[in-house]
């Protein structure tokens, strides 16, 4: 079966009033291809404003939910004053949470079980160092971020993987087609033998990491490449090319 080819922005840290509004109106000026599901993450501060003034049928992603829902946990982000917002989605398990806030496979799985739970979808980062990657042990770093999920969470149809090798993120250095596509075909097998068939034909897997309009179209051709999380390139115009990559 088909896969809806899916591209997410992941704005991290970045902008200000006025480029978070540029970069919405450049989208919703821009010719799309309707077949690609398109969804963007700006900081929270930013969620409402682009929420308000992005065009019918994209969606906004908070980049972290808490795991418990409102109360006493300062800073925290909530799901339910998210969903109330019609913010229909989180990036969570990012390389940059679990790396620099320490955040570990369980705390990323319990956020994923509450936002899901709360009716958030979720775009679920894995991926592996360098040194890892040296050392062999892709494969096993991917799939033990996984399995931390698939102890909490059994319905897989509200989550998006995406395979993000940290040595990829912000550097340039794209994965090969044939590396990123052999990681892609592992976790669509661990999803087969660990959650279900269903599961492992139904579930988007992204791309991310350096991607650009310039290595997207190729990246897309790969059978168990169904979309690209993306950085740097998602706060500049030709973010519109990457959604459009498949044309
Ligand atoms: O979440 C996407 C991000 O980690 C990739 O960043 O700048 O390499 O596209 P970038």
């Amino acid at each position: 079966m088909a896969r809806q080819f899916f591209v997410g922005g992941n704005f991290k840290m970045n902008g200000n009033i006025k480029t978070i509004k540029d970069i919405v109106s450049n989208i919703n000026n821009a010719k799309l291809d309707p077949s690609v599901e398109v969804v963007i993450a700006p900081p929270s501060l930013y969620l409402l404003l682009a929420r308000e003034h992005l065009r019918e049928g994209l969606e906004v992603a908070a980049q972290n939910v808490f795991d418990k829902g409102n109360g006493a946990f300062t800073g925290e982000i909530s799901v339910p004053q998210l969903k109330e917002s019609n913010i229909t989605w989180s990036i969570l398990g990012h390389s940059e949470r679990r790396v620099i806030l320490q955040e570990d496979d369980q705390f990323v799985a319990s956020k994923t079980k509450a936002a899901i739970d709360g009716g958030i979808s979720v775009i679920l980062c894995c991926g592996e160092s360098l040194e890892q990657r040296e050392a062999g042990k892709t494969i096993d770093v991917v799939t033990t971020q996984l399995k931390a999920v698939a102890e909490k969470v059994s319905d897989w149809s509200k989550i998006v993987i995406a395979y993000e090798p940290i040595w990829a993120i912000g550097t340039g250095k794209v994965a090969t087609t044939e590396q990123a596509q052999e990681v892609h075909a592992a976790i669509r097998e661990w999803l087969k033998k660990e959650v279900s068939s269903e599961a492992a034909e139904k579930t988007r897997i992204l791309y991310g990491g350096s991607v650009t309009e310039k290595n997207s179209g190729e990246l897309s051709k790969q059978p168990d490449i169904d979309g690209f999380l993306v950085g740097g390139a998602s706060l500049k115009p030709a973010f519109v090319d990457i959604i459009n990559c498949k044309g």
